[in-house]
């Protein structure tokens, strides 16, 4: 990884990500390419690029001599329900330009999947790396396609293409577009600004989540890992945390009142499509994933940092 170009460089995990990279690469070799949400401030190359546009990114390819893509953009699951076909076409279309210009340019790609992955007819608690793949929305479906996707262009032209399954992201600095999993940041905001949050999911409802840092440092491992080690060319489980709605309300009240009253929506069925717990251990094994962040440390966090963001 030397010239590396981000898509959705100011999403949720561009925001986060693109920093890092700068970090260890250099400021100069990491190109962000972004659209409707780059920030004035934002320190480093930057194009604006609106997906899919295969022809545009050959042409960012080639003048910045990228060899390694991070392909984040996608409509989340929630926002995709709204408009299922536009959801297929960029979700989708923009993956396939990059597959087939790392076919062309012999790029390195990561490409995120997701627990989206999943469906009701997946075991739910401790879901294994190898199991049944049915999703209901068609966010799920393109993760789906694009996993295959992944192992198809590994084994037919030997694209090095690689993936996790994010779990849901908590994070202070971009928000979330559109997720299921958005109530687990949006409750920190609503407890530092109103101490009342009401709640889309039902108090039960546990899914699997994950601090950015520790999202930030599985993408990079992963991305470095030793390409003989990895056995799983679709996308790896990722895991950290799992904890249902009424204990991360339970793990904020321990030092910020917050009044949480559940009203489910449709959001609750996705929810309910999803696994409990993501058994990771094939990602452990093959390139040492580890998670840091526990829901005690991961609070502590949100509460200190949007406290400072939010000037409270
Ligand atoms: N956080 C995502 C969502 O809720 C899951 O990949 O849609």
């Amino acid at each position: 990884m030397k010239r590396i170009l981000v898509t959705g460089a100011f999403g949720q995990i561009g925001s986060e990500l693109v920093p890092a990279l700068q970090d260890k690469f250099g400021k100069e070799n990491v190109i962000a390419v972004g659209n409707s949400r780059i920030p004035e401030d934002f320190d480093g190359v930057v194009e604006k690029l609106n997906q899919p546009d295969k022809e545009g990114l050959r042409g960012l390819i080639t003048k910045y001599e990228i060899d390694t893509v991070f392909h984040l953009v996608s409509l989340l699951s929630a926002t995709g329900e709204k408009d299922p076909s536009f959801t297929w076409h960029l979700n989708m279309q923009s993956m396939k330009d990059v597959l087939d210009l790392a076919v062309e340019f012999k790029l390195k790609v990561f490409w995120p999947s997701s627990i989206a992955a999943f469906g009701p007819t997946t075991p739910r608690d401790f879901t294994p790396q190898r199991t049944v793949l049915e999703p209901t929305t068609m966010y799920g479906v393109t993760k789906v396609a694009g996993e295959l996707l992944c192992q198809y262009y590994f084994n037919k032209f030997g694209v090095d293409v690689r993936s996790v399954r994010y779990p849901g992201i908590i994070s202070y600095k971009a928000l979330p577009g559109g997720g299921t999993t958005d109530y687990a940041v949006a409750i920190f905001y609503d407890a530092i600004e109103k101490g009342e949050y009401e709640c889309f999911v039902s108090e039960e409802t546990t899914l699997p989540m994950m601090y950015m840092d520790d999202a930030v440092k599985a993408t990079i491992d992963l991305m470095e890992a030793d390409p003989a080690k990895l056995t799983v060319r679709t996308s790896y489980n990722l895991a950290a945390i799992s904890f249902t709605a009424e204990e991360l309300a339970a793990e904020i009240n321990k030092t910020l009142p917050v009044q949480v009253t559940y009203k489910p929506d449709h959001r609750q069925n996705i929810a309910n499509s999803w696994p409990k717990s993501i058994d990771d251990s094939q990602a452990r094994q093959d390139w040492g994933w580890q998670h840091e962040y526990d829901l005690p440390k991961m609070t502590e966090i949100m509460i200190n940092e949007l406290k400072k963001k939010l000037g409270k």
